[in-house]
């Protein structure tokens, strides 16, 4: 198996790891494993504990309500007792596995992290993404229509992966319950799956250890009683491919894709299947831009159904898609269209359809960006916007670790914490060569060399936030 490598989020340095955790000698940041040792390589780790904690103890609370609801039915002597009997019955093992996740959580919380943390979004909100058992029913559930939604996803992902002869690294965004990545192992010489929920991410971890017995549980559009309670067998050994090398794994961890803890210019490949509506897409592009290698590939699949988070200056549709990677350095090589379902039971009464769109990109950028060859002189504020950002205390040094910019027509962007302390500098009207100097000496190193940083303040520019002073 070829070593995988992550790096930094904040500073996309190349991450060292022990026992307890990955750490990193640019910025002095420690990311910890959690439960079963999982890599939690996001800035704020502590803060996406505790929203991942608050949401899951929403969804316990609603299913326990459900459940409890159930057995009143019973009590009444319903004619559907039996059915009902199993409902409860198989409602119980899905709560019981959502609380092992929970208690893993919890075990990393103390009264001072939740009180210090207040969640990132609504635990309400998060809740749909947050809870892993639908995607585990359809990764690792064994279900024909399952494993037929998938092998067609990745019939288009070996299609697309042929345009490029290049077989190193492929990196699967928003990976979810790792099918995805497991399917990859045969394709690349190694896989990292990278993904920003936590009860996601222990699921994942959990299955490598063992296999989970689960029902899937429905009372609503069966056509058979039968289906009202499906006992199913979650297992890793579902993945038909068989690594290339013996004991390939998939280098999972918990991470966000617009701060991708994976080195500049190091992948072939970006599997986007079921993610670009998710994030940002401007946002995505440039991280793509970064981590792939030149005619490293960006592949997508899946609809245009923006997701909550995603404001509406970046709901795009597949036409302002194809522009914006095209205007990023991308060339469009090939595109399908595949209507079907997603998530659904074949059985079912009722399902929702899909339109997926798909396309591969090649990214025609250079390998290597930074100011050494491309020296940005002299910048200042020449733009309206507004500051927000985070911070965390890393020993005495306050260190900014996520920051915001908000421009004057509302569009956000998210930059890099040690972008933000040179922007802070500017605000301060400090001049640009002495706001370089004074983060070198913080970061211990010549932060010119961060593409990450290089990317922001390309960024900014292009956005007329940041400009050449003139004369
Ligand atoms: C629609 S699901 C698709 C999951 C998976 N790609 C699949 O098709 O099975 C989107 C996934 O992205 C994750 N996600 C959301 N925001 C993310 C981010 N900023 N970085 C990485 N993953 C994210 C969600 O937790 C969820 O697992
Ligand atoms: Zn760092």
């Amino acid at each position: 198996m070829k070593p995988h490598c992550f790096s930094c989020p904040i500073c996309a340095i190349d991450l060292a790891s022990d026992e307890i955790a990955y750490r990193c000698h640019g910025c002095g940041a420690t990311f910890p494993f959690i439960g079963p040792k999982v890599p939690m390589l996001l800035a704020e780790h502590d803060k996406a504990t505790v929203t991942a904690y608050l949401a899951l103890a929403k969804l316990v609370k609603k299913d326990e309500e459900i459940i409890s609801s159930i057995q009143a039915a019973i009590a009444i002597d319903s004619p559907r007792s039996a059915v009902l009997k199993r409902a409860v019955a198989g409602s119980e093992s899905a709560l019981a596995l959502l609380k092992e996740i929970m208690s893993i959580l919890r075990h990393r919380l103390n009264l001072d992290t939740l009180i210090s943390h207040r969640p990132e979004i609504d635990p309400d909100k998060a809740r749909p993404y947050l809870n892993p058992l639908s995607y585990a029913l359809r990764d690792w559930g064994g279900l024909d229509e399952s494993e037929e939604e998938i092998s067609r996803v990745m019939k288009v992902m070996e299609r697309y992966s042929a345009f490029s002869p290049r077989r190193g690294s492929v990196t699967v965004l928003g990976a979810g319950l790792g099918r995805y990545g497991c399917e990859f192992l045969g394709c690349y010489d190694t896989v990292y799956a990278i993904e920003r929920s936590l009860p996601m991410a222990l699921l994942f971890g959990m299955l490598r250890l063992r296999d989970i017995e689960l029902d899937s549980v429905n009372l609503v559009n069966c056509k058979n009683i039968v289906d009202a309670v499906r006992h199913l067998t979650l297992s890793r050994r579902r993945t038909k491919n068989k690594p290339r090398i013996d004991g390939q794994e998939v280098a999972y961890a918990v991470g966000d894709a617009k701060q991708l803890p994976i080195a500049t210019g190091s992948q072939s490949a970006l599997a986007s299947i079921f993610f670009t509506d998710v994030v940002p897409i401007s946002r995505l592009v440039m991280e793509a831009g970064r981590v792939l290698e030149p005619g490293g590939l960006f592949i997508h699949f899946g609809p245009l159904n923006y997701h909550t988070e995603v404001s509406v200056s970046e709901r795009l549709s597949a036409e302002e898609v194809r522009d914006l990677f095209k205007g990023s350095k991308f060339t469009i090589l090939a595109e399908d269209w595949h209507p079907g379902f997603h998530l659904e039971r074949i059985d079912g009464l009722a399902k929702m359809w899909y339109n997926n769109w798909s396309f591969v990109a090649r990214y025609e950028g250079r390998p290597e960006q930074s100011w050494t060859r491309q020296p940005i002189d002299n910048l200042c504020i020449i733009g309206c916007f507004k500051f927000e950002s985070t911070f965390k205390l890393i020993g005495r040094t306050k260190t900014i670790v996520r920051a915001k910019i908000i421009t004057s027509n509302d569009r956000i962007i998210e930059i890099n914490g040690c972008t933000a302390e040179i922007v802070l500098d500017l605000m301060a009207d400090k001049p640009f060569s002495i706001a370089i100097s004074k983060a070198n000496e913080k970061y211990g190193h010549d932060i010119r060399l961060i593409q990450s940083v290089y990317r922001d303040i390309e960024h900014l520019t292009a956005t007329g936030i940041l400009g050449n002073k003139r004369s």
